[in-house]
This record gives structure tokens, C-alpha cells and sequence, in this order.
């Protein structure tokens, strides 16, 4: 199967329907030229409908950080088409691509990425100031609470543990309210107990904000907190899950692994 389409509620976005957060059309990216040129990802097509949480798995090597990077701006495909909304990303020039992250997009990756100097504060509200916006003092209220940091303010994250910089982070992601959040092995340093307390905070951004969440992960418990899950092996999706439970995942990574 090469083409997959939302695993979800809405299958072909009908006239009059909701346009998809993110489309991929025919994603090619290739590394290097020659002998030593490596096909990341081959002709990837998907849809991603807004309001939904989407795992990406696969085998290590099979493409997941790459498509996540091509589908967030992060790097540009050698063919094909990404967009998001109805913005194509592959015609922007790179100061309208940063802007367009910045404004519309969220990150969240394994490692935090945090500013150690900022406060927590100064950390999750850096997007708009990057934008030149202020914060909404109700909606940043809100925020900090719903990641339960509102004792933490003033801290830095070096007086954080994993769990609490990780927090920052999607905070951080949904202060711009953007139209969807990319995480990259969002749980990846983290202990099983301290995932799961984060899985929950981007299930919730889903479920009671209508955030769109693409996901980066290995790991099967992580991916049955999505809607659906799609399946890269060898750069191409191959299969994908509707309502995964960690069971059904583990069982099609198994299967990849044996196929490959
Ligand atoms: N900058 C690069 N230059 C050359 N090859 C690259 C580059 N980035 C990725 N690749 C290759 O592209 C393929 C896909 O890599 P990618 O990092 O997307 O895989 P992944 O599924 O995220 O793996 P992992 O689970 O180990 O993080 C791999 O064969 C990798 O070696
Ligand atoms: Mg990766």
C-alpha cells in the first residue's frame, strides 16, 4: 500500500468538508548524490485531519524523523508536495517557511530543547515574543495549569526534572495555539511513569482542544494514546491502524521487522 489517507473519520475531505491539517503528496527525499544517495522517504501520500493525534512508527532507518522534518518545514523534500492547510510549504522561501513554524506550528522533541537561560515563563511564551506577540495572560494562565506548572514560573529548566522541561515544551507548543504540534520521541527520555503523565497532556490537547498532534515514536504503548498510527518500513508507508492498542501495534512492528 502506498497511498494512505486518513485512518480516521474523514477519508477523501468531500467538498465542503474539513481540509486536512497537513497533506503529503508523493514525498520524495532523497540524501546524497550517486552510489551513496539514500532514499529516505519514496513517494509518501497522506492526510492528516484536523483535530486528530496521529502516531508515526517504523523500524529504525525506515524514515519517521525525515518525514516528520519534510512535513513540518524542517527540511525540503526532493519532490513532491507538502502542505499545510492550503499553504503549500515547497514554494516558500526560507524567512515565510520560518514564520509559517513559527505561527502555525508547534514542536515538541525528545530532548526538550529548551532555552537554559529563560525561565519557564520566558521558555513557553518565547514563540510569540519570537513573533513579535504578546501573551494572552488567561490563555498562558491556562496553559501553564493544564501542564501543571504553575509553581514553576520563575524557575529555569536546569531546577526541572525530565517529566517538568518536557511540559514546558508542550506548553510551549500550544501557546501559539497552533494548527498542529510535530513531536519527534516526545517520551523517549523519559521513565515509563513520567511518559505516560506526558502522553496524557498531548491526548488531552487533542481531546478537549482540538489540537492536531503528529507523533514521532517506538514505542507501542505511546502510539495507543493516537487516533491511528501509520506504518513506515524502507521509507513508504505500509500499513497504518485505526484505534491502536499497544497489542496491534506491537504485533505490526513485529511483522515489519520479519518482513524486512
Ligand atoms: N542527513 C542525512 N544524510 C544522509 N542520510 C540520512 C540523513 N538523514 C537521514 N538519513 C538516512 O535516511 C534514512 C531514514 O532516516 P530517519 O532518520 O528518517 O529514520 P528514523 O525512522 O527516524 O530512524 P530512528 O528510529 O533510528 O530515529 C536512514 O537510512 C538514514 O541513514
Ligand atoms: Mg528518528
Amino acid at each position: 500500500m502506498t497511498d494512505v489517507r486518513c485512518w480516521t473519520q474523514q477519508p477523501h475531505s468531500p467538498a465542503g468538508g474539513i481540509a486536512p491539517a497537513v497533506r503529503l503528496r508523493e514525498v520524495t527525499k532523497r540524501y546524497g548524490k550517486g552510489a551513496q544517495a539514500v532514499t529516505a522517504l519514496d513517494r509518501v501520500s497522506v492526510e492528516i485531519p484536523q483535530g486528530t493525534f496521529t502516531a508515526v512508527m517504523g523500524p529504525s532507518g525506515s524514515g519517521k524523523s525525515t518525514f516528520l522534518h519534510c512535513a513540518a518545514g524542517l527540511d525540503r523534500p526532493t519532490s513532491g508536495s507538502v502542505r499545510l492547510g492550503s499553504t503549500e510549504l515547497s514554494h516558500l522561501k526560507e524567512a515565510p517557511l520560518t514564520r509559517l513554524r513559527r505561527g502555525r506550528m508547534g514542536f515538541v522533541f525528545q530532548a526538550f530543547n529548551l532555552v537554559p537561560s529563560l525561565t519557564v515563563e520566558q521558555n513557553i511564551t518565547l514563540p510569540l515574543r519570537l513573533q513579535g506577540r504578546r501573551a494572552d495572560r488567561q490563555w498562558l494562565t491556562e496553559t501553564v495549569a493544564r501542564v501543571g506548572l504553575s509553581e514553576r514560573l520563575r524557575h529555569v529548566p536546569a531546577q526541572l526534572s525530565g517529566g517538568q522541561q518536557q511540559r514546558v515544551a508542550i506548553a510551549r507548543a500550544l501557546i501559539t495555539r497552533p494548527e498542529v504540534i510535530f513531536a519527534d520521541e516526545p517520551t523517549g527520555a523519559l521513565d515509563p511513569q513520567t511518559a505516560q503523565d506526558v502522553l496524557a497532556l498531548l491526548r488531552q490537547a487533542v481531546t478537549d482542544l482540538h489540537q492536531t498532534v503528529v507523533m514521532v515514536t517506538h514505542d507501542p504503548v505511546a502510539a495507543a494514546h493516537a487516533d491511528s498510527a501509520v506504518f513506515l518500513a524502507g521509507g513508504r508507508i505500509v500499513t497504518g491502524l485505526a484505534a491502536p492498542t499497544a497489542d496491534r501495534v506491537a504485533a505490526t512492528m513485529a511483522q515489519l521487522r520479519r518482513a524486512a
